[in-house]
């Protein structure tokens, strides 16, 4: 296994591109499973997930080629039998399930499970198929859904924790190709699902709505092949921001969304950071001191679940007592008992984590939990004096790509080694 080994205590300089968005890419790499025809994605990420992907669609029968920056796919003859093992070991391959259903009618697919982070259910999206006319049956840790025909129909997608963002998207998918017309409503905002509309829109489909909470979707009889390109990762971008603000650097980041951002862009301003936006471009800076500040985690546009673990890296250098609340998912705060070694003072209270900030970091062994929280570690020891390692980064780099590589351009003395 891999570790990073991380000299502490260089403010980052420079510029950095930020890559396609894995989360947008999955589901969309899923939606070629709809078509016959060739597809051709461009800007999709070289990470673990996506590759891991690729090789579901390829058990599913697929072809799937990266060259040159794109991903062409092509689904001419599959089956709707996703291999229990590949599909156990990625959350994210729970999104191929409405295709199949829409293109097949019927799936058999491995139950996802828990992980890390919290329970992570998938009663919504199973709820969903079912309002489409699916019926659903759980068999030896397979969900079995299969259906004559999809109808469409109108339905509640929210859940205890609001909106679910693969739920959404794979519900969205199956209903492609239903008779009639689908709406969800509490359908997730996130600009993740924007993206999968308009891909979808592009092979031919017919939603409206995307990016609200009310997502409408006319049922067609067929999707022909399209291209598209993955919006920039906000969550990458996220990172290097608070990455830069934590370390007393400036950085400019490229390729990037303000517009995906204002939560996080908003608390990073509140807590002292100087950001500007000059088209796709952001400049970060950190300003003369550092502000303790409160954070929610909250579905789009909402503070989302997947920087919060950065921030909270970010704001045990702030001086005075934050408080992070976390609504997502309930145990994602891995990071917090890692980041105290490194000398944070840190405390978990039911839903939140206390943060009395402003004490310096030095450098520690730590280990990553999972794949937000190895980027905390990695803030956490790029502000920190003294060498830091961070164990079993291939969390990290299921969705960060080639970060190191990255960094290293920003001045970082990072390098990437073998664990003893
Ligand atoms: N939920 C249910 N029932 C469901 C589905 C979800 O109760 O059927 C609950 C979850 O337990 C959670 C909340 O709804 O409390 C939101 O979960 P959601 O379904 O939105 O999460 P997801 O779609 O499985 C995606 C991202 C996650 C990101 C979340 C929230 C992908 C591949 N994953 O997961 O990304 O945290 O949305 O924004 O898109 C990450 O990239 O590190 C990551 C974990």
């Amino acid at each position: 296994m891999e570790s990073f080994l991380i000299k502490g205590g260089v403010p980052l300089h420079g510029e950095v591109t930020i890559s396609g968005s894995k989360n947008a890419a999955l589901p969309i790499m899923a939606a070629t499973l709809l078509t016959d025809e060739p597809c051709v994605i461009r800007g999709v990420p070289h990470l673990s997930d996506t590759h891991f992907m690729a090789e579901i669609l390829k058990s599913l029968g697929a072809e799937a080629n990266f060259h040159n920056g794109s991903l062409a796919i092509r689904a001419k003859k599959i089956r709707g039998y996703a291999d229990y093992e590949l599909v156990r070991k990625m959350r994210g391959s729970i999104c191929v399930a409405g295709p199949l259903l829409a293109r097949l009618r019927q799936t058999r697919i491995s139950l996802p499970g828990g992980c890390v982070i919290g329970a992570r259910p998938i009663n919504l999206h199973l709820k969903g198929f079912e309002a489409l006319g699916a019926k659903i049956k759980i068999d030896g840790g397979y969900v079995d859904a299969s259906a004559k025909k999809l109808a469409g129909s109108t339905m509640f997608l929210g859940g205890r924790a609001g909106s679910t963002v693969l739920g959404t998207a794979n519900v969205m998918m199956a209903a492609t190709l239903a008779d009639g017309v689908t709406v969800i409503e509490s359908a997730a905002c996130e600009p993740e699902v924007v993206d999968l509309a308009n891909f979808l829109n592009a092979m031919g489909a017919d939603i409206s709505g995307a990016g609200s909470p009310t997502l409408t979707i006319s049922g067609v009889n067929e999707l022909h092949g399209a291209e598209h390109e993955i919006i920039p990762d906000r969550i990458e971008t996220a990172t290097f921001a608070i990455a830069a603000a934590a370390t007393n650097g400036e950085v400019t980041i490229k390729n990037c969304r303000a517009d995906h951002l204002r939560a996080v862009l908003d608390k990073l301003g509140d807590a002292g950071v100087s950001i500007r936006q000059s088209g796709d471009n952001l400049a970060v800076r950190r300003g003369k001191r550092l502000r303790a500040v409160d954070v929610t985690t909250l579905p789009y546009p909402g503070f989302p679940t997947d920087a919060q673990a950065q921030m909270s890296a970010l704001l045990a250098l702030a001086p005075g007592i934050s408080i992070i609340t976390e609504r997502i998912f309930e145990s994602r705060f891995m990071h917090v008992s890692e980041l105290a070694r490194l000398g944070a003072d840190m405390e978990i209270e039911g839903p939140s984590a206390i943060v009395k900030g402003g004490r310096p970091l030095s450098g520690a062994p730590v280990m990553a939990s999972d794949l937000r929280a190895s980027a905390a570690l990695v803030i956490g020891g790029l502000a920190a004096k003294g060498q830091t390692q961070v164990n079993r980064i291939y969390h990290l780099d299921r969705g960060y790509e080639r970060m190191d590589v990255k960094l290293r351009k920003l001045g970082a003395r990072i390098r990437r080694v073998e664990e003893e």
